[in-house]
């Protein structure tokens, strides 16, 4: 089969579109032939090996330490059609249309996935492009998981910083679905997009910092995790959350004492993957709730191009490798 390779950490360039044995699945695995795959921004930070250092020296070790060895596959989001199933495979069949995420295994830049079936894993609606469904997993799972974390009551106010990109596209409409009142921050280039999104207020910020708004926020998720710490908790009213998607190490040591000495919560978390949960972001979509927002999408013989566009952050919302050219409705 086809698959984008690297054999280094590094840059775009050490990507390589290439033949690779095609993977049979266990007994408990299901095989995917894919038919569409997202490039995210942590595909990149994998490949460059781009990590805080607490992250950084278990991962590097469960991945290669000198060069990528476990993971020589990049992507974490997948859809396609089921095409061979293990012997002990009772939830899916040959044929059934799904999409899901790859875990720590990582792998969906290429034509075929194997997956445990209890892998985060489900099948697609119709109505629900493999372009689409292929964006789900990282960003809807991720948005969907801070905004249940902060617990939104209709008419709360709620600032999304990093808005544009992968996780905040979905995090705007989402919180807009359970009645925020939503502000979103991003790049100059991307006002526009934000509005689109849902988005009531927008803010650039390479113009204006929102911390300096004074306590005004019911609720904070800071994607990007660049707002300063503690200029977001005092941007937060008295019983305010403060979600911290990327958070850095000071950030995880300071989070339990504000919320000890306040009553105001700060939460740095990982979003637990369920089948269930991509079902619900699935029938969002297929309800006409929210379309996912895709920006490019890529052949998978241009692995480069599409790193270059997401590590350079100019991308609105999701990008997207086509796989396969016969979709299925
Ligand atoms: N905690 C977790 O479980 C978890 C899970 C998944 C991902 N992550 C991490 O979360 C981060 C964001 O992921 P993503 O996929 O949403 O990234 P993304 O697609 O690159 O989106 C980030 C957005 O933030 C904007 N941005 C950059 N600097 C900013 C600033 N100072 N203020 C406001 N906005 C700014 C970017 O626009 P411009 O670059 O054009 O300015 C871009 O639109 C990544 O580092 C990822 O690895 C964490």
């Amino acid at each position: 089969m086809k698959a984008i390779v690297f054999d280094r950490y590094g840059p775009p360039e050490v990507l390589r579109y290439t033949d690779v044995p095609t993977p049979e699945p266990r007994d408990n695995e299901v095989r995917i032939r894919v038919h569409a795959a997202s490039v995210i921004q942590a595909d990149c930070e994998f490949r460059a090996f781009r990590f805080p250092w607490w992250f950084w020296v278990p991962l590097r070790l469960y991945s290669g330490l000198i060069h990528p060895k476990r993971i020589r596959i990049l992507g974490q989001d997948v859809a396609g059609t089921i095409d061979a199933v293990g012997d002990n495979v009772t939830r899916f069949q040959v044929g059934d249309t799904v999409f899901g995420a790859t875990e720590i295994g990582l792998g969906a830049h290429a034509e075929f996935k194997c997956l445990r079936e209890s892998a985060p894993l489900t099948r697609k609606p119709n109505g629900v492009s493999f372009e689409q469904a292929a964006t789900l997993p990282t960003g809807g799972l991720n948005a969907l998981h801070f905004i249940r974390k902060a617990a939104i009551q209709p008419g709360e106010r709620v600032l999304i910083n990093g808005g544009g990109g992968n996780i905040g596209s979905f995090a705007i409409p989402l919180a807009r679905h359970f009645g925020a009142e939503v502000t979103a921050v991003d790049h100059t280039s991307k006002l526009e997009t934000l509005r689109s999104l849902g988005a009531e207020t927008v803010i650039d910020y390479t113009r204006e910092d929102f911390t300096k708004h004074g306590p005004h926020y019911d609720v904070i998720i800071d994607v990007i995790g660049k707002a300063p710490y503690g200029a977001s908790v005092h941007a937060l009213n008295p019983d305010g959350r403060l979600l911290i998607v990327n958070p850095r190490f000071s950030s995880m040591l300071r989070a339990p004492c504000t919320s000890i000495r306040t009553k105001k919560q700060v939460s740095c978390s990982f979003a637990n993957y369920t089948s269930e949960d991509l079902d619900y972001l699935a029938q969002l979509v297929a309800q006409d709730v929210f379309s996912p927002l895709i920006d490019q999408t890529f052949d998978l013989a241009d692995g480069a191009q599409a790193h270059r566009l997401v590590e350079s952050g100019t991308h609105h919302g999701n990008v997207v490798f086509r796989i396969v050219a016969d979709d299925v409705p």
